[in-house]
């Protein structure tokens, strides 16, 4: 009960403010560089442990300054490191601007990440294959990820696959997913879909492509969710953004904690939604990541203002 792996990427993730982002050709000069722990797996790792659950992280990084740097915020946030490998690559690194609204521009350098392949999966499986739920996404190898998602659901455990970056999935894939969460571009893509569906029309569409549930994040609309009982919503938190970097993957990490210990999807949806509310306050992916107690005592702050 409780207890979460995540089977994915670490980055060190170097972050420079501008006033806007450059044009093709163009030189902008913006802030100092600021250097913080990230990578789509090691954030939600990070945030299912500071959300409360007993988790343990599968990835490779480099020998190297960063894969340190990882590791060390990784167990300062309660991570298990052992199913990491330090192997002959550089560590994953993410170059990333920030603009005043808060938003990114991401482009990420896998290194070391290639090297979580199947093999590499199969020889951790003792780390993440008898856990309540595995979180996987689509930073790591597709066809890693494809096999741990079947591994995974052959033995009971519960499949959250975080579709990002957006790329198309197999239907065995799909199929395990429980829940399947992407953000409204990854939806589209998964869903074949040009522009025109609903919200809800797309979820529709993913149930029907055999998805067991599907999550789609809306940013400062919130959430939708849907399984076989029916669609719902979540609505967001008004808050002043600072970093959205890494605000999907605390909402991913905390949705598993929250489905691991036992929670409904909506009851998950609506944790999440309070930690990424949170995490976007401030610099950075996981140093953005509020513990479980911070986030209930933000909730109770925001339920005794708005009473
Ligand atoms: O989702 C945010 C993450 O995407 C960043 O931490 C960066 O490393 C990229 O992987």
């Amino acid at each position: 009960m409780n207890r979460v792996a995540v089977l994915g990427s670490a980055n060190a993730d170097l972050v420079v403010e501008v006033d806007r982002r450059p044009g093709a050709g163009e030189t902008l000069l913006g802030s100092d560089l600021q250097v913080f722990a990230g990578g789509k797996g090691a954030n939600q790792a990070s945030s299912a442990a500071r959300s409360g659950a007993t988790t343990s992280f599968i990835a490779c990084v480099g020998d190297d300054d960063n894969g340190m740097l990882l590791r060390t915020a990784l167990e300062d946030a309660g991570v298990d490191t052992s199913g990491m490998r330090h192997v002959d690559r550089p560590t994953g690194t993410a170059l990333i601007l920030v603009t005043p609204d808060g938003e990114n521009s991401i482009v990420v350098s896998p290194g070391a990440n290639q090297a979580l392949d199947v093999a590499a999966a199969d020889a951790a499986v003792p780390r993440w294959a008898d856990r309540d739920v595995l979180v996987l996404n689509l930073e790591s190898p597709l066809e890693t990820v494809e096999h741990a998602a079947e591994v995974a659901a052959g033995r009971g455990v519960r499949v959250l696959l975080n579709a990002a970056p957006a790329h198309p999935l197999s239907t065995e894939t799909l199929a395990v997913c429980d829940p399947l969460v992407v953000n409204e571009h990854e939806a589209r893509i998964l869903a074949d879909d040009g522009g025109s569906r609903s919200f809800e029309e797309l979820a529709a569409v993913l149930l029907e492509r055999g998805v067991r549930s599907v999550v789609i994040t809306l940013g400062a609309e919130g959430a939708l969710f849907g399984d076989a009982g029916g669609i719902g919503t979540v609505p967001s938190h008004a808050v002043d953004v600072v970093d959205t970097t890494g605000a999907g993957d605390a909402f991913v990490g905390a949705m598993a904690c929250e489905l691991s210990r036992g929670a409904s999807l909506s009851a998950a949806v609506a944790f999440a939604t309070a930690v990424a509310a949170v995490s976007v306050q401030s610099m950075g992916a996981q140093s953005s990541y509020p513990r479980r107690g911070e986030v209930e005592r933000w909730l109770d702050a925001i339920r005794h203002v708005t009473a």
